[in-house]
């Protein structure tokens, strides 16, 4: 259900949610000012939906603000992976009454006449989007998230910079590896999806690649690097996903569990590794990139694509197509509708040409 109202917009807001990718600045600067190329206001709201739930007003958005910010890192609104509004009950601001969050949040764009509002974010932020505009808030959505598993879009943005950073990073293990004649388990984020995995490891010539989509056994991954290790070659790269676990295991799970948040992934690589050196004998050593993953400046690719989905949700939003995410089906924009990315993920397809290009390169995948 997708509802188009051409009732002329004024007042728009945007929204940055979940974890933070670099490109939401690019999204940030276009969405600003294809908005006000068209006399339309422009507001930001802080953490999410935490300023608006908080009452406070939401914070305009000029060109002075959105200018050279395309290439900058994180996200100038700010951003929470903790605070579902559709989770939690609340104060309402001004006023001694408590209620859902959410409700806040729409009673608040009411108030504000905020008549449009894009929301920035992973499937979280897409999944509260949906349940926004089915309270009759006018809402798109813009796909982000460093994992590519959003549903519905050929490419998250953020992506291709999360791939670039571990990419270099694992090149950076390569020559330490070699000097070591050391296996090198190296862990990258991707949450319950392999792409991050799967392309860094290619593209810098990982021995082995564990991902979430091919459970892995540890007796094929040591029987591998053993044969490797006959031939003189002592070192390898093992790229595990966070996500990668054994064909009769589960998902490893970080102990430090975050209030309001889904549980953490992290381990899999020491797991891995801790078995590595059992099995072959070798001096192994393990490493979690982590949130370097997320950091920094966005590729030329994301800064593109982040400005081309934002100006793209403004011409949905213009035209009246409230309840759809932008989607990238390469070479243009086109959306969905936001229902259709709930309860969904784009996993890596596992006879893709990628998997198979990994697989004649010879690399290892575990299966
Ligand atoms: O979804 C993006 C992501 O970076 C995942 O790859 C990772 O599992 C998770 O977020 C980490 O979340 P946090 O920033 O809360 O540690």
């Amino acid at each position: 259900m997708s509802q188009t109202s051409r009732r002329p917009l004024k007042r728009l807001a945007i929204t940055t949610g979940g974890g933070d990718a670099p490109g939401l600045n690019a999204v940030i600067r276009a969405a600003t000012q294809s908005a006000l190329n068209r006399g339309w206001e422009v507001f930001g709201i802080r953490d999410g939906y935490c300023g608006i739930i908080a009452g406070e007003p939401c914070i305009p958005l000029r060109r002075e603000n959105v200018r050279n910010i395309a290439g900058l890192g994180g996200t100038i609104l700010g951003t929470t992976n903790c605070a579902n509004p559709f989770e939690f009950h609340t104060r309402y601001p001004r006023s001694s009454r408590r209620g859902l969050a959410a409700e806040i949040v729409a009673s608040e764009l009411k108030r504000q006449k905020i008549d449009g509002l894009i929301a920035i974010g992973g499937d979280g932020s897409m999944s509260i989007a949906y349940r926004l505009y089915r309270m009759g808030v006018q809402v798109i959505g813009v796909p982000e998230t460093i994992d590519n598993d959003l549903p519905g879009t050929e490419r998250t943005f953020g992506f291709d910079t999360a791939v670039a950073t571990a990419t270099e990073c694992v090149d950076k293990l390569q020559t330490t590896a070699q000097a070591h004649g050391r296996i090198m388990v190296v862990e990258v984020m991707g949450r319950h999806a392999g792409w991050i995995a799967l392309h860094a490891g290619i593209s810098a010539s990982a021995d082995a690649i564990l991902i979430p989509e091919i459970p892995y056994t540890m007796k094929n991954v040591a029987t591998f690097l053993n044969a490797r290790r006959k031939t003189g070659r002592a070192s390898a790269i093992v790229v595990v996903a966070e996500g990668a676990r054994e064909r009769e295991g589960a998902e490893i799970l970080q102990k430090k569990i975050v209030k309001g948040h889904e549980p953490l992934l992290g381990g899999a690589g020491q797991h891995v590794a801790v078995q590595i050196e059992q099995r072959t004998g070798a001096d192994t050593r393990a490493l979690v990139l982590g949130h370097i993953q997320r950091g920094g400046a966005p590729t030329t690719f994301d800064r593109l694509l982040g400005l081309r989905y934002g100006s793209a949700a403004v011409r949905l939003a213009e035209a009246g197509q409230w309840g759809r995410m932008v989607s990238f089906q390469p070479p243009g924009m086109t959306s969905v509708s936001l229902e259709s990315t709930l309860g969904r993920r784009k996993c890596v397809d596992v006879d893709s040409d990628t998997v198979l290009t990994a697989r004649e390169l010879g690399i290892c995948l575990g299966d």
